[in-house]
């Protein structure tokens, strides 16, 4: 009789502890969705108005495409007397193949931003371009709009038919 009593008393014990932890973790789970709070509450973060990237916005894409177009023949963006289209001329070498990929002269996987800054420090002798700019969106808009499936040829200055003209 006492050990029928003592088993009836441990499974409830146990069953009222089940239903404490499923309780508990619930209460856990809401805590950490900050969104599943009443969006109509003051102090729903994902009803807050978002940090903006940058205080000067670009909201104009044809404006940012003639940004994009001048800084890409911009020879002071860097200080090596190159610009982009020096060896990107019309935006060779661009290809389709999305970012991140394998650069061979970077021989590193790169974002499409880190590859912007690896050519804005190495041939154009540069400072890289800060992540929220409005120059790093322009020569990504370039970058997009000017890529294609089997890229055009790059130009090297470098190499001697090049530089006999320079
Ligand atoms: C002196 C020549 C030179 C200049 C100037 C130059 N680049 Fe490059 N860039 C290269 C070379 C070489 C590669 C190819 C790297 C490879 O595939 O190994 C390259 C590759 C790239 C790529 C990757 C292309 C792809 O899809 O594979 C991007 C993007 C790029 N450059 C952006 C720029 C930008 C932006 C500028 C100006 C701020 C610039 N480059 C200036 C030489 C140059």
């Amino acid at each position: 009789m006492l050990t029928i009593r003592r088993t009836v008393l441990k499974i409830s014990l146990a069953v009222v502890a089940i239903a404490a932890s499923g309780l508990i973790a619930g209460a856990e789970a809401k805590d950490r969705n900050p969104c599943a709070k009443n969006p109509c509450m003051a102090k729903n973060p994902c009803a807050m108005s978002p940090m903006p990237i940058r205080k000067n916005m670009i909201t104009d894409s044809a404006r940012l495409m003639e940004m994009a177009d001048k800084l890409w023949s911009d020879t002071m963006l860097g200080t090596s007397g190159n610009a982009c289209a020096t060896c990107h001329p019309n935006g060779a070498g661009l290809k389709k193949e999305p970012f991140p990929k394998h650069i061979k002269m970077a021989g590193d996987i790169v974002t499409m931003d880190q590859m912007i800054n690896f050519c804005m420090v190495n041939p154009m002798k540069g400072k890289p371009l800060a992540w929220n700019s409005q120059e790093m969106t322009a020569l990504g808009a370039y970058i997009t709009a000017n890529s294609k499936e089997s890229a055009m040829p790059m130009m090297n200055p470098c190499a001697p038919k090049n530089l006999r003209g320079m």
